[in-house]
């Protein structure tokens, strides 16, 4: 039994680990859901000690259901929920706060007041994102601004930043790595995309002290070992969530295009060794760095895609279970002229809009609970759509085809409704987890494990959904989410 590699995926809900075959199959996975904390209004918190306490748990319950043993596993790659900050004391290893998610909007007025003073050219320029509170840095500075004595321990080079993937490397290889890889670094707004490394202007403008900073790889590298599966078995390969599910989409091409749909929703097309800057307020992103060459990307990013629809089962109650929606949706001939903008931690690209907040427009006496699945449901949609509106605006051509995975794709309504919105070929692959087998891709190659692993086409069979939409029906919609995207945006 080799040539197995254990990927761990670390996403904003849950944390999974997998382990694929040779012939990229998943034969075997744990899975475990954790809390979210939210201790004021558009604050997000995630306990880092229960990340790490599923972490190994998941992975050694993957090793347990395959019958394996560290001896069985070729490497392990790992892939996380991007731009989350993590900030522990070198000496113990021990957070001293927990994580601040992405979707934290804490420093919502700290971005405001940089852009106000003219940063935002020299960030963009330098790392290829925008000032928003999505990203790390200021993140990380809200945290050594209010920890007492954090500011003064970090120069001195008693702790150390990380985004989720550092942090699982270093509690993984017991404090001996403190690493990230290209894509991850590429998420924090202090790293410099085109030269490819920390960049000491941004690390002056957000005041973070260069000592807390892990060393930047690739994502196909040698991160070092972990002892604390059963016995020793190298890490080679990390990735941030999104750039691993582009490898997994075999998207390794130029202008090829893929979107995820967890949490949020995340289009990434990679545009190769050249460096797109966007006009439509997109990103530009690290793609991956294999073997010395480093691959970008333009990422049109959604903050809310699934959240949407757990909103439905957890907020709203009218569902029990995400499945449920297909039917629902389903039922109905049209939308009724409910629209729903699903922002309610601000709205993302293109629109980057922080005040925002989540509506739904069109309402009647006939209006029910399929009525507001089905708006969830579409508003995911036409957001894709913005993007991919977006992305052609910035001279991306017409799309040959969009690659679809994540938990939405699964629903076989949306994946059409998708198509005939955006009027252009969907593709689905069969399997699904994409993410953890674009990490497993990237550790099988680096490790050896897989050696033809980035040559060729990973997804397997592939179902293709094509748009059955009329002209005038498609544009009667789009006008709708519209003029209900300018009422959520309107200051
Ligand atoms: O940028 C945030 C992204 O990496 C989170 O992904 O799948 O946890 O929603 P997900």
């Amino acid at each position: 039994m080799s040539g197995h590699i254990l990927s761990i995926d670390q996403g904003t809900t849950s944390t999974r680990s997998l382990i694929f075959s040779p012939a990229h199959q998943v034969i075997a996975s744990a899975q475990q859901e954790f809390a979210q904390h939210y201790p004021a209004d558009g604050w997000v918190e995630h306990d880092v000690e229960d990340i790490w306490r599923d972490t190994l748990a998941t992975a050694r319950g993957a090793m347990a259901k395959a019958g394996m043993g560290a001896d069985d596993i070729a490497a392990i790659g790992i892939t996380n929920q991007r731009e989350t900050v993590v900030l522990w004391d070198r000496a113990t290893g021990a957070p001293l706060h927990r994580a601040i998610v992405w979707q934290d909007r804490r420093t919502a007025e700290l971005c405001a007041q940089l852009h106000a003073a003219g940063h935002e050219p020299l960030v963009q320029e330098r790392t290829g994102l925008l000032l928003d509170p999505y990203f790390s840095a200021t993140k990380l500075a809200w945290l050594l601004d209010t920890i007492p004595g954090a500011r003064e321990r970090a120069e001195k080079g008693e702790l150390a930043f990380g985004t989720i993937d550092t942090f699982l490397l270093w509690r993984l290889t017991e404090g001996r790595e403190h690493k990230t890889d290209i894509t991850n670094a590429s998420r924090t707004l202090l790293f410099d995309i085109r030269k490819q490394r920390w960049c000491p202007d941004l690390l002056a403008l957000f005041r973070i002290p260069a000592a807390v900073l892990p060393q930047v790889c690739q994502s196909a590298d040698d991160f070092g070992q972990t002892h604390l599966l059963g016995g020793a078995i190298p890490i080679r390969g990390i990735a941030g969530d999104q750039q691993a599910a582009l490898v997994g989409q075999s998207c390794l091409a130029p202008g090829q295009a893929k979107i995820t749909y967890g949490t949020g929703g995340f289009m990434l097309m990679n545009t190769g060794e050249t460096l797109t800057r966007s006009r439509s307020r997109l990103l530009t992103t690290v793609a991956y760095r294999i073997d010395g060459v480093t691959h970008y990307a333009m990422e049109g990013s959604l903050f809310v895609a699934g959240a949407a629809i757990k909103w439905l089962r957890d907020g709203l109650g009218i569902i029990v279970e995400a499945r449920q929606t297909q039917e629902m949706a389903a039922r109905l001939p049209d939308n009724g002229g409910v629209y729903m903008v699903p922002a309610f931690v601000g709205l993302g690209a293109p629109h980057w809009c922080t005040e925002a907040r989540g509506m739904l427009t069109g309402m009647t006496f006939d209006s029910g609970a399929a009525h507001i699945a089905r708006a969830a449901l579409e508003s995911v949609a036409f957001q894709t759509a913005d993007l991919v509106a977006a992305m052609q605006a910035d001279g991306a051509g017409a799309l040959a085809a969009l690659r679809v995975d994540g938990g939405m794709a699964a629903n076989d309504w949306f994946c059409q409704f998708l198509a005939d919105i955006l009027d252009i070929v969907v593709e689905r692959p069969a399997n699904l987890e994409t993410t953890a087998l674009g990490a497993a891709m990237l550790a099988g190659h680096a490790g050896g494990a897989w050696p033809d692993a980035l040559s060729g086409e990973s997804r397997g069979e592939v179902v293709r959904f094509h748009s059955q939409m009329e002209a005038s029906a498609r544009q009667k919609l789009q006008a709708g989410w519209q003029a209900a995207i300018r009422r959520a945006t309107a200051r």
